[in-house]
């Protein structure tokens, strides 16, 4: 059995999973979008309105930026895959519950066995929760620390929602450091 075929095959059981009450305001399980071979897997959070009409994960306002940074830094498409903790939208947004989370785990360990990445990026403090032994660890004090877990590389980042609130490149600003650490990170695959 290959890898694509795995992978198609764990995206249709997603797709008609009901392991957890987020099937129930779903509109479409959003899986992943990106390269299947990429060294580069991005975990973000959840899907939200755009993601959940589009069935495709970092497509609303943060997922633009979070694109459009990438581009900026040399990114190309063969780079990078992209998930997140759960594959449905959670109700008005909210942060996923860790029972939530802990249902959609399977698929998203899968995935991370499937692609076999150089490196994780774990996007936010949920995902960076979801995969830190140290629960009272901020994204700010993570940010930028490679660590390693299982047998895996894990690069911790800000969410791009929070910097959808912060507009300065000034030096040591959140868009400043978060371009920095997208650059050292594909500086580690190059
Ligand atoms: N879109 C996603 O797919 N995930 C996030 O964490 C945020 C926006
Ligand atoms: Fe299943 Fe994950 Fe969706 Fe919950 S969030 S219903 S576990 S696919």
């Amino acid at each position: 059995m290959n890898t694509l075929c795995s992978l198609d095959k764990l995206k249709e059981q997603v797709k008609n999973c009901n392991k957890c009450l987020l099937c129930e305001g779903r509109t479409k399980t959003v899986f992943s979008d990106g390269c299947e071979k990429a060294p580069i897997f991005f975990i973000g959070e959840a899907p939200g309105k755009n993601e959940d009409e589009t069935g495709l994960p970092f497509v609303g306002r943060a997922g633009k930026l979070l694109r459009s940074f990438l581009d900026e830094c040399g990114y190309k498409k063969e780079d990078f895959y992209i998930a997140n903790t759960v594959k449905c939208r959670p109700p008005e947004n909210r942060k996923p519950k860790p029972e939530e989370k802990e249902a959609c785990r399977y698929y998203l360990d899968e995935q991370i066995k499937f692609v076999n990445p150089k490196i994780i990026v774990l996007v936010g403090s949920t995902a960076l929760a979801s995969f830190c032994d140290d629960k009272k660890l901020t994204i700010s004090k993570a940010r930028g620390k490679l660590f390693k877990k299982d047998g895996y590389n894990f690069f911790p980042v800000f969410h791009p929602s929070y910097l959808l609130r912060y507009h300065s490149m000034e030096e040591n600003s959140p868009r400043y450091l978060f371009k920095k650490d997208l650059l050292e990170i594909l500086g580690m695959i190059k």
